[in-house]
């Protein structure tokens, strides 16, 4: 995998989407079995709003578009993934809102999404106050009774991503992270295989929104 930049993210992120094919990235998933089975679970219906973060050029959006979840928006640091996802996915794409930004300082309005997923972007934020700003955004936009689906490395799992050092979760780690505003619905370890079949373990977390008096300030 090539990359350059590491003192500029979004640098970062165009370089490796511009200079490597999905089968040069050890995140890509072509079968997300745990989500995939959390969504039919959830049964979201149309006309509840989807955030996927960081979701790059993977396809989950194909499979949300699938299932005819949406609105979705997909938000990600890099422009250039997004449009790869925008030329994969041609006419369907256009249902989607492509949004680049960081999740850590992108404005969201309140009560805004009824699922926010998140598989391996969350834990890229190392930083204390980057982390903060997330969870304060995950407790704003996401609904009373509405879902974040979530999945980083496990404690066992690698220590960098894409160059990148990561923050790795136990489900217990990321459950007390959102008490009392989340309330766990299942957890997974899931065993992701990098397409040249390294084995990389996830920590996976459905966890849903509920409502607390902290929250309703
Ligand atoms: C390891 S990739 C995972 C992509 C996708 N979720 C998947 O599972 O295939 C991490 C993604 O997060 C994006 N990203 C990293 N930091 C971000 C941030 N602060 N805000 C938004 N996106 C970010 C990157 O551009 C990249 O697309």
């Amino acid at each position: 995998m090539k990359a350059e930049d590491f003192t500029d993210p979004t640098a970062h992120w165009n370089t490796v989407y511009r200079t490597n094919t999905p089968d040069a990235l050890s995140w890509t998933c072509t079968q997300p079995a745990v989500i995939s089975g959390w969504l039919e679970q959830a049964a979201l219906k149309s006309g509840q709003a989807v955030l996927e973060v960081g979701g790059g050029h993977s396809l989950l959006v194909d499979l949300l578009l699938e299932r005819g979840c949406g609105p979705i928006t997909v938000l990600d640091l890099s422009q250039t993934a997004l449009e790869q996802a925008q030329i994969r996915l041609g006419e369907k794409g256009k249902a989607v809102r492509w949004q680049v930004g960081d999740i850590t300082t992108t404005p969201l309005e309140r009560d805004q999404y009824v699922l926010w997923h998140d598989r391996a972007t969350f834990h890229f934020l190392t930083d204390a106050a980057a982390r903060e700003r997330y969870l304060e955004r995950v407790r704003t936009a996401v609904q009373r009774g509405g879902h974040l689906m979530l999945s980083t490395f496990a404690p066992d799992g690698p220590e960098k991503c894409s160059g990148l050092p990561v923050q790795r979760y136990s489900a217990k780690a990321l459950l007390e992270l959102f008490t009392p505003h989340f309330r766990l619905r299942a957890e997974k370890r899931e065993l992701h295989h990098t397409p040249w079949g390294a084995v990389q373990p996830f920590t996976c977390v459905w966890l849903e929104r509920v409502s607390t008096k902290d929250s309703l300030e």
